[in-house]
């Protein structure tokens, strides 16, 4: 085989995996899955905030990188283009001039970043950091995430 003809095979490998990756995952999929593992962790994390589930200090920090994980995961799948369609529950409002979506997704971020920076070993040291942590969803859902229909 000569080098061009291996040269096309990659390149048409390539396009091809690109493409496939695209029609499977659409960002607002993407950003779908990564908002589920945000609130996969609100179980453990909100559960001890509220005495339903003991405080483990090792928990509930694996908890918190985890969402801290899938919250940056989740901050670029809001491209400009994705703001229509019925399958998404993301409001216009996030792509409108002067729109502060990215700041408090950046703000949970910090948050999640303090909480796991403090390793907080019991429970009333805990509350008040998840308690920042959890007000940035609602700030958000509040003004940006439309009712389930
Ligand atoms: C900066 C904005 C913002 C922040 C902060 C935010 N969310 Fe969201 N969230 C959204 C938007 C917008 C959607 C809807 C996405 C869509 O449908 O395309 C969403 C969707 C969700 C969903 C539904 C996912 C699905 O489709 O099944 C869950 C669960 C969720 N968020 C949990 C959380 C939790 C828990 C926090 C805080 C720890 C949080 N979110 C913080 C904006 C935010």
């Amino acid at each position: 085989m000569n080098i061009k003809k291996i040269a096309l095979i990659s390149t048409v490998a390539v396009a091809m995996a690109a493409s496939a990756f695209g029609a499977a995952h659409s960002p607002i999929e993407q950003r779908q899955a990564a908002m589920k593992a945000v609130g996969g962790q609100m179980r453990t994390l909100g559960g001890m905030a509220q005495g339903k589930v003991a405080f483990d200090d090792f928990a509930a920090l694996s908890a918190l990188e985890i969402m801290r994980d899938a919250a940056v995961t989740a901050r670029p799948l809001f491209p400009v283009g994705t703001e229509m369609g019925s399958e998404t529950r993301a409001m216009p409002e996030i792509w409108a001039d002067g729109s502060d979506f990215d700041a408090i997704m950046g703000q949970l971020i910090a948050n999640l970043d303090t909480a796991i920076a403090a390793e907080p070993a019991d429970l009333a040291s805990y509350r008040p950091l998840f308690g920042a942590v959890a007000g940035t969803c609602k700030a958000c859902h509040e003004k940006y995430r439309a009712p389930e229909n």
